[in-house]
């Protein structure tokens, strides 16, 4: 019994120790590292243009809603122009699940579900969709360093122009969170002590 646990612990040591066995089909270099990342973040871009029109859905404020859908349209685009880098490079185009979009789109969910309709979901759906642009920049900023050391310029300039419609995006969304949608949003915390404070003193009387 004794030596029956031993042996579990030493198979769990060394496949949670720190180094983590390789899979067959390993990157064995930049390259295959740079292709591995691009069906990445290609199967993010697919899941996020099912997961946008569900925020637009549930956002309110018309400001955020078109500043959503016009984000839908360039995530459309970004699609195409990722399948358009996998063409420059010479690679099929090819996805592979994004466990941290598949994660981001969830928690979005739970936002939503999390939050009364209205300014405050709106506050909500703005800080998904900034977790999710914040990947986005993180994941192609890397994909342009990776293209650059590996001299596919034309594949930098596509990336370079999705990454700059990302940074783009993120503006907009913290433009329009800070100059209405938070302001507003706090004011429904007043709001809410208000009604407490009306209910106690129906209450008293
Ligand atoms: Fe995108």
């Amino acid at each position: 019994m004794k030596k029956n646990s031993n042996a579990v612990k030493g198979t769990a040591s060394k496949s949670n120790g720190k180094t983590i066995k390789a899979k067959p089909d390993a990157a064995k270099g930049l390259r295959d590292l740079f292709v591995d990342e691009l069906k990445d973040i290609y199967w993010a871009e697919k899941a996020l243009t099912k997961a946008i029109p569900k925020m637009i859905k549930n956002a309110t404020s018309e400001e955020l809603v078109t500043a959503l859908e016009e984000h839908l349209e360039a995530t459309q685009q970004q699609v195409t122009r990722v399948e358009e880098v996998f063409e420059v490079i010479g690679e099929k185009v090819q996805a592979k699940k994004c466990e941290a979009m598949a994660g981001l789109i969830k928690e979005a969910e739970e936002i939503m579900e999390s939050t009364e309709e209205g300014v405050v979901r709106d506050a909500g759906i703005i800080s998904a969709a900034q977790k999710v642009e914040h990947y986005e920049i993180a994941s192609y900023g890397t994909l342009c360093a990776f293209a650059k050391t590996l001299g596919e310029d034309d594949a930098v300039a596509l990336l370079l122009e999705t990454l700059n419609e990302e940074k783009d995006a993120d503006s907009k969304l913290s433009e329009i969170a800070e100059s209405s949608i938070n302001i507003e949003a706090a004011d429904k915390d007043g709001e809410e002590e208000e009604e407490t404070e009306t209910m106690v003193n129906t209450k008293r009387k």
